[in-house]
């Protein structure tokens, strides 16, 4: 099983991290052999998108090149549709995901055609399951009745369906650092979404 790690963190001790190792653990105690490859959003070379728009021309209904390819964006895109765990962890910042993983989605247009509205060019392969890691200040229920929560839910979702996954777990987790309590709760949500992802894969 590969599983692979979009790290759209920018504080590599934070909360969003700390999840992720808990999800890791979660996947090691239900036993399937894995492989684990982390990219780290912020630090890798990945250039902003530029605006265009020769992906979106639907020359080829599957295969939309980017323009742009001196950096490691495809290299991370290839590996991400190669994954059967695909992993999207970011804190939220301003409502939003992280700004180094906003630049990764919109790098990820290639994938995306407006034929119907916004869609996968492709289909998502049997068993491919994406997992969504979230970190807000806000707790429960306030990042949700706030709004907090609506744009990374709505375009992670999206982005997990760009990447081929035909199954989505989510964690959304909030007010971790203000309460001990409620660390230990979402610490528990990513390791038993560790054990739903794994489930499965083991022999
Ligand atoms: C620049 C910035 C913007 C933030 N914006 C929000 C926000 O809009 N809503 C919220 O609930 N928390 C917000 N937070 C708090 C973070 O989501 C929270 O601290 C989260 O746990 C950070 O993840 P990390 O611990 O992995 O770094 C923001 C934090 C920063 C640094």
């Amino acid at each position: 099983m590969k599983i692979v790690i979009l790290d759209g963190t920018h504080n590599k001790s934070g909360m969003t991290l700390k999840l992720v190792d808990k999800f890791l653990a979660g996947v090691e105690s239900v036993g399937p052999r894995a492989e684990v490859v982390t990219h780290d959003l912020l630090n890798g070379n990945i250039s902003f998108c530029k605006g265009c728009g020769k992906c979106t021309e639907d020359k080829d209904p599957v295969n939309a090149k980017c323009m742009i390819v001196d950096d490691e964006m495809e290299a991370v895109k290839q590996a991400a549709l190669s994954a059967d765990v695909l992993v999207f962890a970011t804190p939220i910042y301003e409502y939003c995901v992280s700004s180094a993983m906003k630049r990764f989605l919109e790098r990820s247009l290639t994938l995306v055609t407006f034929k119907f509205g916004p869609t996968a060019r492709a289909k998502a392969i049997k068993g491919k399951v994406g997992v969504v890691i979230c970190s807000s200040g806000a707790p429960f229920p306030f990042n949700h009745l706030m709004g907090i929560t609506r744009y990374p839910k709505f375009m992670l979702n999206l982005a997990c369906k760009l990447y081929r996954c035909d199954r989505v777990i989510m964690v959304l987790a909030g007010g971790m650092a203000a309460s001990p309590k409620l660390k230990n709760k979402w610490e528990d949500k990513a390791l038993n979404a560790g054990k739903a992802a794994a489930l499965g894969f083991s022999e």
